[in-house]
C-alpha cells in the first residue's frame, strides 16, 4: 500500500529532472538557453553525486579535473576542497562562471581552480587527468573524438547519468539520490591509444 506514492514520487522527480535537462529550467526564473552552443540547460549534479564522480574516478591531489559544462562550478571546488586536485571548470554562461569564481574564493580553494567562458567543443582536453560531464548522450558522442585523441593513458571519464554509446563503460554506479530518484554513474579509465574508428 505504502509503496505506491513513493514510485510516484519517485516518477515525478525523474519526470522533472528530465524536462529541466530538455526545456532549460534547472532554477526557477532561468530562460532557456539560447546559445546555439549549448549541448545542455543547468542543472547541477546534487553534492552527493558529485562526490561520489571523484570518489569513482579515485580523484587526488595530483590530478588535474577538467569539468566539461561546469555549471555552479561544484565539482572542481568539490574536487580541489576534499583532495586537494587542482580544476578548469569550462561554461558558457558568463554568470555561471561568475558565480563559479566567487564560490572558489569563499571555499578557499582559488588557487587551485578556475572557470573560463568556453564552449567544451573547442577544449584542449590533454592536460586533463580526470574528465567530469553532466550534459546528454549526444553531448558525450560528439565529445567522445577529443576523449579518444586528446586524453592520455590513465585518465579517467565521468559522465552522471548519460552513457557514451559502444563505449563500455569500466564501472556503472547505480545511486539513489536524496528524493529517492536512482542516478548513474559512468567511468571510463583510457588506456594505450585505440585504432581509430
Ligand atoms: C547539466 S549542467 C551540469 C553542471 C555541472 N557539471 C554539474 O554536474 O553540477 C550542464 C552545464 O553545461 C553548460 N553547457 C552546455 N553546453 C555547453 C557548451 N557547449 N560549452 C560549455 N558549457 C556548456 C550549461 O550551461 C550547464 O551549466
Amino acid at each position: 500500500m505504502w509503496r505506491q506514492p513513493i514510485h510516484r514520487f519517485r516518477s515525478v522527480a525523474r519526470a522533472a529532472v528530465a524536462l529541466a535537462l530538455i526545456a532549460g529550467c534547472g532554477e526557477p526564473g532561468r530562460p532557456a538557453p539560447r546559445d546555439p552552443a549549448s549541448l545542455a540547460p543547468f542543472v547541477a549534479s546534487p553534492e552527493m553525486i558529485a562526490e561520489e564522480m571523484l570518489r569513482l574516478a579515485k580523484v587526488g591531489k595530483e590530478d588535474v579535473v577538467y569539468d566539461l559544462g561546469s555549471g555552479d562550478g561544484r565539482i572542481v571546488i568539490t574536487a580541489a576542497r576534499l583532495y586537494g586536485a587542482k580544476g578548469v571548470g569550462f561554461e558558457l554562461d558568463a554568470d555561471l562562471v561568475r558565480r563559479s569564481t566567487e564560490s572558489a574564493h569563499r571555499a578557499g580553494v582559488a588557487h587551485l581552480v578556475e572557470f573560463r567562458q568556453q564552449d567544451v567543443m573547442t577544449v584542449d582536453l590533454s592536460p586533463a587527468t580526470v574528465v567530469t560531464i553532466y550534459l546528454s548522450r549526444d553531448a558525450n558522442l560528439k565529445l567522445r573524438p577529443a576523449i579518444r585523441t586528446q586524453l592520455r593513458p590513465g585518465a579517467r571519464v565521468v559522465s552522471h547519468d548519460f552513457d557514451m554509446g559502444d563505449w563500455s563503460a569500466d564501472v556503472v554506479r547505480p545511486l539513489l539520490d536524496e528524493s529517492g530518484m536512482t542516478r548513474h554513474v559512468y567511468l571510463w579509465r583510457i588506456g594505450a591509444p585505440q585504432p581509430t574508428r
